[in-house]
């Protein structure tokens, strides 16, 4: 679980989005963490204390001179051993008194006496003229200055009926933001071109030929480089998955769109990691209308064409970025691992023994470099993807 043993304070100021924070608590104690939540008085509007405590399944604070902590200290006491502030969401009115360090009730006068290495994440949810008033923005600007991590705003239509900034991010997408804040940043500044899924050639409009590939470790990979501070793009074949918060997503279908888009976007990239199941042939006769099953008549002829290797290509650039290539071998990966690694000219190949870990959530894999291989033992792909990029990250760094 991403956020195991993890303590989080979670705030709610005054906004419709309050609603959110009921799926955000459920969220974050499904990903492991403890949730205790401080309200406003405004929140309270929106959402009842008597919801987020069964939620959260802890009392919920919404008053400075609350008795219940020992010492009648509960701005002191409910941060001394949290992981993390997240409020969300976080009203233009909160912003305003963040931004001049305002203790005019318990959730304000928490975050100014928190200890001062103690995260403070902040999604913020407004109206759109609100969000864009000079004063937000100004309050906003003296925010990031001091460190403060904001969570959004997204565009799109709010509550109010208006369209543009301010929608709080959605739950998910929250709890994506959190459990990143507790990654190290050991790609920041970086900037990382990943391929995966499958890709997917036609034989005519209705039909073609594909693979078994899910996706799930390309897409994990992406995440892990995202929470590690990377600029990610990440080309991806026909998956059913949703993309990584942050993660900038091209969609394609076949190896050769695939290959163009890399291309295209490989100038400037520091790092390209090869996970697509990309088809080696693509149907060279494929036809423009369906084909008909015409009975009688004699099954139809398909002929094949190679498909450019995407990442051969990419390594023999003279800027190359540093590569990684993946293996999907049925069979003695030790040695298809190790020749694949040498063909492609490339540092590092991963290997992993399919079709039976195509998806799946979890997998093993086996890392070739020059010197021989070593082994990443049986785990979640996400946990898998965030070992594999700081294997990565520390190669670059060497
Ligand atoms: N790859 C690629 N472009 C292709 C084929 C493969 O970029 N046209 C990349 C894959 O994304 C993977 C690596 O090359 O990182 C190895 O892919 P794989 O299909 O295992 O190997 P092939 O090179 O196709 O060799 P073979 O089919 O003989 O196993």
């Amino acid at each position: 679980m991403d956020l195991a043993g993890k303590k989080i304070v979670l705030g709610l100021t005054g906004g419709i989005a309050c609603y959110k924070a009921a799926e955000l608590t459920r969220a974050l104690i499904k990903a492991g963490a403890s949730v205790q939540v401080v309200m406003t008085h405004a929140a309270t509007h929106f959402i009842t204390p008597v919801t987020m405590q069964a939620l959260s399944n802890q009392p919920v604070y919404t008053n400075q001179w609350d008795a219940r902590v020992g010492n009648n200290m509960p701005h002191i006491d409910l941060t001394r051993d949290a992981d993390a502030i997240v409020i969300a969401p976080c009203s233009a009115d909160f912003i305003f008194k963040l931004a001049h360090g305002a203790c005019d009730d318990l959730l304000s006068t928490l975050c100014v006496a928190r200890p001062m290495m103690l995260p403070l994440l902040l999604a913020p949810a407004m109206n759109v003229e609100m969000w864009q008033n000079a004063a937000t923005q100004r309050n906003i600007a003296q925010l990031k200055a001091d460190g403060i991590n904001l969570l959004g705003p997204d565009a799109g239509e709010q509550a109010c009926g208006e369209t543009g900034m301010g929608r709080m991010l959605e739950p998910e997408q929250l709890l994506e933001e959190v459990v990143a804040a507790f990654q190290p940043k050991l790609l920041g500044g970086k900037r990382v071109l990943i391929t995966a899924g499958p890709t997917f050639e036609p034989i005519d409009p209705i039909r073609g030929i594909t693979n078994l590939s899910s996706g799930k470790m390309g897409y994990a990979i992406a995440r892990a480089a995202r929470e590690a501070g990377a600029d990610v793009t990440l080309v991806s074949g026909p998956t059913a998955l949703s993309t990584p918060y942050g993660v900038h997503r091209i969609n394609v279908h076949t190896a050769q769109q695939m290959h163009d888009v890399v291309m295209s976007h490989v100038g400037g990239q520091n790092i390209f990691i090869a996970v697509a199941a990309v088809a080696d042939w693509r149907v060279a006769n494929a036809s423009e209308q369906k084909i008909k099953k015409n009975a009688g008549s004699d099954a139809p002829q398909l002929v094949f064409e190679q498909n450019p290797d995407i990442l051969a290509s990419v390594a023999a650039l003279p800027n190359t970025p540093y590569c990684v290539g993946f293996a999907a071998e049925s069979e003695n990966l030790v040695k298809h691992g190790k020749a694949k690694r040498e063909k492609k000219g490339i540092p590092l190949l991963v290997g992993n023994i399919g079709p039976q870990t195509f998806g799946q959530d979890q997998n093993e894999l086996l890392l070739f470099d020059d010197k021989g291989h070593i082994s990443f033992p049986r785990a979640d792909k996400q946990q898998l993807a965030r070992q594999l990029v700081a294997e990565i990250a520390r190669r670059i760094e060497a």
